[in-house]
């Protein structure tokens, strides 16, 4: 019981910091320990699957933060990048009266029945990672993850600058998506940053075909583009293990991935930052950029349950703060919407 209070005055402490002090609501959490008499506090957690480098971070963050130790029990239910899992994980949990359900989406779309039958539950749910396309919002009690879009939209900026410094021209840059999971939010959002760059600075956007954010899916497709197009000089994968899947491609059909695309090689642009392969290829100059994409999502899902705890009001949707990393040391900030973001160059 100390123990639990402990860990609820140190989440809390954390809240306070993130979300700042709220005022307090009505809506409470279903199943209190007033309730069961329990002293832990039990979260079912649907992660979307194990696709990634930075899942496997995400999961490993959910995990550390909603330990026995800290006072809680975690139910973790692993989707394999499948929807249906998800819901049946989700329909598992209402039966297993847990106090909340964290949900990390795999895609947008498909989710208002199951999350109405854990509102009539008086279950909280709170989305980490990906976000859902839902006409009522209130089937989901919060959301904390990254900016999808901003994060693309750095990395787009960032391949103007270096257009511009280089004096190419825009009619020749020949870029190929390797997109994510196809109606995932981090793909959506990543794909539409990039599409609008190209409607704006005129880009050649050759094709786009998604990877599913794994490195074996990458390397299939990335090989079949090049087949294709024999143009490409910049690929934009949405995630670090495309990223290597798309570089084993390359290489293997005798091409150089790098930044000098004048001379032939191929740029990689990638996303996460998570994966140390696609870390260490970026210091080697094989990964030109990377838009960092933070999976260390434990503590700030730990701190809203600590401040539902006492019926606070977590903030509906937070954004995790994230960088972005290349070697080019030319290209030291970029802008995007007005807003500077200053580039990290790694060791
Ligand atoms: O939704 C976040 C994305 O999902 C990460 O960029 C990717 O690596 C993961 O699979």
């Amino acid at each position: 019981m100390i123990k639990k209070y402990i860990t609820i005055i140190i989440s809390l402490l954390f809240c306070i910091c993130l979300f700042g002090c709220r005022d307090v609501v009505d809506g409470s959490p279903a199943t209190s320990e007033e309730e069961t008499g329990d002293d832990e506090i039990v979260i079912g957690f649907s992660q979307l699957g194990a696709e990634s480098d930075w899942r496997s971070a995400n999961t490993e963050s959910m995990k550390e933060a909603f330990s026995n130790e800290n006072g809680y029990k975690l139910i973790f239910e692993d989707g394999q990048q499948k929807q249906s899992n998800q819901i049946t994980a989700i329909r598992t949990f209402i039966q297993q009266e847990v106090d909340y359900i964290v949900l990390a989406p795999v895609t947008e779309t498909g989710w208002d029945t199951v999350l109405q039958e854990a509102k009539d539950a008086g279950i909280p749910v709170i989305l980490v990672d990906r976000m859902i396309d839902i006409e009522d919002e209130s089937l989901f009690t919060c959301w904390v993850g990254s900016d999808f879009g901003l994060e693309g939209r750095k990395i787009t900026s960032w391949l103007e600058r270096f257009t511009y410094m280089n004096g190419i021209k825009s009619e020749d840059i020949h870029i190929v998506n390797i997109q994510g999971t196809l109606g995932a939010s981090s793909q959506i959002g990543r794909t539409e940053a990039l599409r609008s760059a190209v409607k704006e600075y005129g880009w050649d956007l050759v094709a786009e075909v998604s990877g599913d954010f794994t490195q074996a899916k990458s390397r299939e497709v990335m090989a079949e583009l090049l087949e294709k197009h024999d143009n490409i000089n910049v690929v934009y994968c949405e995630n670090d293990n495309e990223a290597l899947g798309a570089i084993e491609a390359i290489e293997a059909a005798g091409k150089k991935v790098g930044s000098d695309i004048r001379n032939g090689e191929i740029m990689i642009l990638s996303f996460d930052g998570v994966n140390e392969e696609a870390l260490a290829y970026l210091s080697e100059g094989k990964i030109t950029c990377i838009a960092e994409c933070n999976p260390l999502q434990g503590p700030r899902i730990q701190a809203v349950i600590a401040l539902l705890e006492v019926s606070g009001n977590p903030d509906k949707f937070s954004y995790v703060e994230e960088r972005i990393y290349s070697m080019y040391t030319e290209i030291r900030q970029v802008t995007v919407d007005g807003k500077l973001y200053e580039v990290t160059f790694l060791e």
